[in-house]
């Protein structure tokens, strides 16, 4: 069976002395190894019986969009801010390395519509929990989380306590 951490380049000392930063970008250029990861997150959300999938800005769209495809439903995109030409909802939240917000058009969701949450990477938990916050905020109901990398030292995962989460890897 293919090994996605085989894929991924951990990388010292970027883009800070201390950090060790996992390169997804060698998974995203093999084929086969992209095709598996998004096989995988797919199957957790027909499992949950997902209507849509939310991918945050911008690496998120990497991952929920291929899913989305497979799965044979839309992708709702969260947007950084200024980005979206309609009415949008707003969070904003704190990143590893900074601040920042993100926006969704105010009818991309409808009530009750089952969504996946995607993205490459779990950190802090900050992105996560924005993203949750504007789902729930027009009325989604959030069925899963799924990620390709979870860095376990950050703690995310606390910040998301009571939702199903799906992590390929963890570091
Ligand atoms: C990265 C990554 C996640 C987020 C994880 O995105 O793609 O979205 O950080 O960090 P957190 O769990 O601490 O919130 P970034 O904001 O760097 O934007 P990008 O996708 O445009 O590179
Ligand atoms: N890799 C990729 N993206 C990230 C990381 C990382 O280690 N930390 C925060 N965003």
């Amino acid at each position: 069976m293919l090994d996605l951490n085989d894929y991924i380049t951990s990388i010292p000392d970027f883009p800070e002395k201390g950090v060790i930063f996992r390169d997804i970008t060698p998974l995203w250029g093999d084929p086969k190894a992209y095709a598996e990861a998004t096989r995988r997150i797919t199957h957790f959300a027909k499992m949950r019986d997902v209507n849509v999938v939310v991918g945050p800005e911008s690496r998120g769209f990497l991952v929920g969009a291929p899913v989305a495809n497979e799965l044979g439903t839309g992708i709702v995109l969260a947007r950084k801010p200024g980005k979206l030409p309609r009415e949008t909802v707003s969070e904003k939240y704190t990143l590893e390395y900074g601040e920042a917000a993100l926006e969704m058009h105010k009818d991309a969701i409808k009530p009750g519509e089952k969504v996946l949450i995607t993205d490459d990477l779990l950190a802090t938990g900050g992105t996560i929990a924005a993203a949750i916050k504007l789902v729930e905020s027009l009325g989604g109901i959030v069925a899963g989380l799924a990620f390709m990398i979870e860095l376990k030292d950050l703690n995310g995962r606390e910040k998301l306590e009571g939702y199903d989460i799906l992590s390929l890897m963890s570091y």
